[in-house]
């Protein structure tokens, strides 16, 4: 029966780890990412499955004892995340992100204390009980500093506190400080046997760790939040990987690791598209209105505006639109006309492509899932390297509350905050309908964008949302 069990339980680990890879897998394209989290979906459910059998069926009197609470356990936190689920808003789902890592972080600090308090040495015996120790330390180090991080990102997320980054003088050198008193507490406590001696180390540990994590992210600035969520992301998988090793959970240090390494990859990602340097976000302070807006104010000449009717008329007479959506799209909530203008557009033999800028709006991907939201065509929607180098052959470009994903002043102007940043060259186009809603306010860099000055760019301002409704009426 135990040998059984064994199979079981090391087939079903095995089938979930599949199913995960296959899951991140589909993640990367927006075509299969639907099939990606159904497997997803499969693969925690399996790993459920498989944990509670194997615990009920191998221990008969833990079975008796627990079987109660993991079903009540189990029924609460669906209940919950269905809820938060079906009423999380788009442009709320970073602050929701942030609020689950903490779970995690919280779960692996609490998965180290439980293991601490078990064997403290009374199984493990010499270097087996340095190696169970330093797992522990490194478990609750890494889940205190993504509990603490985590909340504080939610809370500069949804503006329950400034999103300033909080400058406090040699907060580095703190940092620095911070990070070995913890290791060095680590190595105290592999050198231990027993709670009482094990347990002084452990505690500092534990409190280091929680001010660290709200201090890293208590100075960095409310733009570079994204980043650090998908960072925190990162965190949480190493967390939950550590807490694998602790509970001797192969699934979990698989799982863990997949988080853990695709977090800290999206990371990358994140920074190339904004041209920041991953230490300078983690080392933080952009965003706080010192650096944003920075670099010379220029003066630009004046702009010209262009009404609904005249918008509608140009894209009659196009043959090919290209529209680069950004912020101002999901804030307006925009992308069901822009999907109902393509639609009436492609009808009349338009051919109507999107371009996508890798950090356009707040979060990675969130153009893309606005736009699949509104059941656009996958095929007509481009990254920006697959599309940049095509606007000069572009009739009408649409751009939809995207300011610093195509200001070119990022490629002309070396002492601009977002010089270097890759952006879509619109501009290289015959004719750039501009939406906004003011020409007063700057993009989320706090830098005026040339491009609407431009002699081949018209302004089309008000509401995204309002504006192209009332293109789709005067078509
Ligand atoms: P932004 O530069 O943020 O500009 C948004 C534009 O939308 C502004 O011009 C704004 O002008 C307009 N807007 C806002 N609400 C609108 C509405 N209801 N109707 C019409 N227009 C509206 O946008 P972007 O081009 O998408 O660039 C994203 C920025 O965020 C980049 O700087 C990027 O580095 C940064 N960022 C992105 C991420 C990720 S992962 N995507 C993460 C962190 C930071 P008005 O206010 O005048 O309307």
């Amino acid at each position: 029966m135990l040998e059984m069990l064994t199979q079981f339980e090391m087939l079903a680990y095995i089938l979930a780890g599949l199913l995960f890879i296959l899951a991140l897998a589909g993640l990367s394209q927006q075509k299969t990412a639907n099939r990606g989290n159904k497997f997803g979906i499969c693969g925690m459910a399996l790993a459920l499955v498989a944990v509670i059998v194997v615990t009920l069926a191998g221990n008969a009197e833990i079975a008796a004892q627990t079987a109660g609470l993991m079903v009540v356990g189990i029924a609460i936190g669906a209940a919950i995340g269905v809820w938060r689920a079906v009423k999380v808003q788009m442009t709320e789902m970073p602050q929701l992100v942030a609020m689950l890592h903490q779970f995690v972080g919280l779960a692996a600090v609490l998965v180290g204390f439980n293991s601490f308090f078990i064997e403290p040495g009374g199984h493990f015996q010499g270097a087996m009980n340095a190696y169970h120790l330093g797992e522990v330390g490194l478990a609750i180090f890494i889940g205190a500093v993504t509990f603490t991080g985590s909340i504080v990102a939610f809370l500069k997320l949804s503006a329950k506190i400034s999103g300033k980054p909080l400058m406090i003088p040699g907060r580095n050198a703190i940092n620095a400080i911070m990070v070995l008193v913890c290791l060095a507490c680590i190595g105290w406590l592999i050198n231990t046997t027993g709670v009482e001696a094990g347990l002084v180390p452990l505690i500092i540990i534990t409190v280091v760790s929680l001010v660290l994590g709200a201090h890293l992210v208590l100075a960095i600035g409310g733009g570079d939040m994204p980043v650090v969520v998908s960072m925190l992301n990162s965190y949480s998988g190493w967390a939950a990987a550590m807490a694998g090793f602790t509970l001797g959970n192969d699934l979990l240090i698989i799982t863990g690791s997949l988080v853990g390494s695709s977090g800290a990859y999206l990371s990358y990602i994140m920074c190339k598209g904004m041209n920041r340097s991953f230490a300078s976000v983690i080392l933080g302070g952009f965003g706080d209105g010192a650096t944003a807006g920075g670099g010379e104010q220029k003066d630009y000449g004046t702009h010209t505006e262009i009404t609904a009717e005249e918008t509608a008329a140009a894209l009659k007479a196009a043959k090919t639109v290209v529209i680069t959506p950004g912020y101002g799209m999901a804030v307006a909530q925009a992308q069901f006309p822009v999907a109902d203008l393509t639609r009436k557009l492609k009808e009349r033999g338009v051919d109507v492509k999107f371009g996508i800028h890798p950090v356009a709006g707040r979060m990675p991907g969130h153009m893309n899932v606005l736009l699949a939201e509104a059941k656009v065509p996958y095929d007509a929607v481009f990254e920006m390297d697959e599309i940049n180098d095509d606007f000069g052959e572009v009739d009408e470009v649409l751009v939809i509350g995207a300011n610093d994903t195509v200001n070119p002043s990022a490629l002309t102007e070396p002492g601009s905050p977002i010089a270097g940043m890759p952006v879509l060259k619109v501009w290289e186009a015959n004719h750039v309908i501009a939406f906004k809603r003011s020409m007063g306010n700057a993009g989320y860099a706090g830098v005026v964008n040339p491009l609407f000055y431009n002699d081949n760019t018209d302004m089309l301002l008000g509401d995204a949302k309002g504006s192209v409704e009332a293109i789709i009426a005067a078509l």
